[in-house]
């Protein structure tokens, strides 16, 4: 049977990394969450004075942007797939607060969206891919055998985003989490380069009253009609 790509697109907290790692464990493809490399590249400029009071110097990160190396390294034990930055498991820090607050603004410099653009088609070229993030649909993979644009009730999207980093021991408030989507939502959609839009062929999923059990089946539905006609 021929391998397909498949596009997930969406706002932040809209449960597109579950669904995207659930379809490719079943369809035994590869998963990139093309997020956390834009979160990779946020915690360098962190890390390294490249953002100061919330803006970075662009000069600084692109003439580094070589020597910011991006992995994903599959764990067996925990059966999941990690993010590296220049060999270093970074996994847990570009899910805390620090580097949600300034990735959008790093995500907005076109030479690291060029460069993040890159990599995304080297990680897929042989398909059998899922990747999720924003432009995947529009940009990355404009011929994806199957795009999916999810969305779902702001309200519904914090207390989940509230719940998945208090399990994690993160301690934050809910109405910080609200604001912050808010705001990557805003400036997610209003960037000039690739801003998030759905592609005109990409299937929209609203999981506000969808357990992830239903959103699933929905999902596979959809793959098991394209997986017949690639
Ligand atoms: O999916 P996420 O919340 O982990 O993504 C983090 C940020 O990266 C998000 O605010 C927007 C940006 N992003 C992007 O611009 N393009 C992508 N393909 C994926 C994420």
């Amino acid at each position: 049977m021929n391998r397909i790509t498949i596009a997930i697109d969406g706002y932040s907290s809209c449960g597109k990394s579950t669904l995207a790692k659930q379809l490719a464990k079943k369809l035994g493809y590869s998963y990139i969450d093309s997020g956390a490399m834009y979160r990779a590249v946020a915690l360098w400029c962190l890390e390294n004075n490249a953002i100061e009071n919330g803006v970075p110097d662009n000069g600084k990160i692109i003439a580094n942007l070589s020597n910011i190396k991006i992995e994903f390294r599959f764990h067996p034990e925990i059966q999941s797939s990690q993010t590296y930055l220049n060999g270093r498991n970074i996994e847990k820090e570009i899910r805390g607060m620090a580097v949600s607050e300034v990735v959008s603004k790093i995500s907005s410099i076109k030479e690291v969206r060029q460069k993040m653009v890159m990599l995304q088609r080297q990680f897929g070229e042989d398909k059998g891919v899922v990747m999720d993030g924003r432009d995947i649909g529009s940009i990355v993979f404009p011929n994806a055998e199957l795009k999916l644009f999810m969305t779902a009730d702001p309200v519904i999207r914090a207390k989940r985003r509230y719940d998945e980093l208090k399990a994690k021991g993160t301690e934050v408030s809910i109405e910080e989490i609200a604001e912050n989507l808010r705001l990557r939502d805003y400036e997610d959609t209003t960037r000039k380069e690739n801003p998030l839009i759905q592609a005109a062929d990409a299937v929209v999923l609203d999981n506000s009253r969808l357990t992830p059990e239903q959103q699933f089946a929905a999902a596979w539905k959809l793959v098991e009609e394209r997986l017949v006609t690639a």
